[in-house]
């Protein structure tokens, strides 16, 4: 079954609204509904009949980052087995914007009833302490469904940068603090809040050089447009692999097996530079608990996938323990994680627009 299509660029999601989602025909349809072209309808969640027979039609995973970049490999990975496992084509839309929370809000506000599934990242959890004006609360406008994986990030440069090791690079960017470009995935992302913290631990004030995704920062790091970053494994693993860039350490207390010769932060010099890029799916939050329990169960499959499991190993990650995959888990550790980054980013006086 033909599961996934890429859309590169940037569309709203389908609004509430109960008459559209019978109105999509196809792919393309997507990018032409609004609220009003979609005409009448009674708007609100499903019933518990469209749970019973959902999915009854094609579903959305929306993308909150650029099309190839770490968190669309982890989509387009689980969303194979998933598409399987529910018997309807799974689509992936790649929503781009302020650092994923442009995604997050249109998946806040769309239709709940299963058909408009988020995938995001720890993103979700230090959104709140970062931008002021959020439109979206992510404990109360959506239902976790269950978490993915927790994937290891590296600390990397372009191939030419002058520093060999972590070591040499904290000494480097702290004489040349006012030249040395670290490029992320704008406020909001994975690896600015790990650029973060490496200023932080290093006490320098870096020029960022955001991008819509890592996928294309990388692409970047690789033509040495940019001089380092913070990214995952799951983007970077083949590239240090192909020595394409330089990787320093990864960002968690054990090694990650598909690199072994990376050190971690702390054996390297950076021990509060310690984070893992934890993913998980949401749905907004009126959506029918039994939707939310099949899209569950799908997942737990997918995660059971050799094909995934296997394929997460190379990219230096894994699946979560079956125990991860429920909504109860999904939000303790969202509650955890807002509690563990919201003073960290207060400190840090960081905010996005
Ligand atoms: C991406 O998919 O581009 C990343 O997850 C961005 C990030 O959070 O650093």
């Amino acid at each position: 079954m033909e599961t996934t299509s890429i859309h590169h660029d940037n569309r709203r999601v389908r609004p509430r609204r109960g008459a559209c989602r019978r109105a999509v025909a196809g792919v393309a349809g997507l990018a032409a509904l609004s609220l009003a072209a979609c005409g009448g309808g009674s708007g609100g969640s499903a019933d518990s009949d469209e749970a019973v027979d959902y999915p009854d039609q094609e579903i959305t995973f929306v993308v909150p980052f650029s099309a190839g970049g770490p968190t669309d490999t982890v989509t387009r990975l689980i969303a194979e087995p998933m598409s399987k496992e529910l018997g309807q084509q799974i689509v992936v839309q790649n929503v781009e914007g302020a650092g994923g929370t442009v995604a997050a809000g249109q998946v806040a506000t769309a239709e709940s009833d299963g058909y408009t599934v988020l995938i995001h990242h720890i993103g979700m959890s230090t959104a709140p302490a970062l931008y002021p004006d959020l439109p979206y609360k992510p404990l109360e406008d959506f239902k976790p469904v269950g978490l993915i994986t927790d994937v290891p990030m590296t600390i990397v440069a372009r191939k030419d940068f002058e520093p060999e090791t972590l070591e040499d690079l904290i000494a480097y960017v702290k004489e040349n603090a006012d030249s040395v470009t670290l490029a992320n995935a704008g406020i909001g992302a994975a690896s600015q809040l790990c650029g973060l913290l490496i200023e932080q631990a290093v006490g320098v004030d870096l020029t960022e050089v955001p991008y819509d995704g890592t996928g294309p920062a990388l692409t970047d790091l690789v033509g040495g447009q940019v001089d380092f970053m913070c990214d995952q494994t799951t983007n970077t693993a083949s590239q240090i692999q192909a020595e394409k860039i330089k990787g320093y350490a990864v960002t968690t207390p054990e090694p990650v097996e598909a690199l072994p010769d990376l050190p971690t932060t702390a054996e390297a010099g950076l021990p509060d530079v310690e984070v893992g890029v934890w993913h998980g799916l949401y749905v907004p939050a009126d959506t029918p608990d039994a939707v939310v329990e099949k899209l569950t169960e799908a997942l737990a499959v997918a995660l059971e996938d050799q094909n995934v499991i296997d394929k997460m190993a190379d990219l230096g990650t894994a699946p979560v323990p079956p125990e991860d995959v429920t909504p109860e888990a999904h939000t303790s550790k969202l509650e955890e994680q807002i509690d563990l980054w919201t003073p960290i980013i207060e400190d840090a006086g960081v905010t996005g627009t």
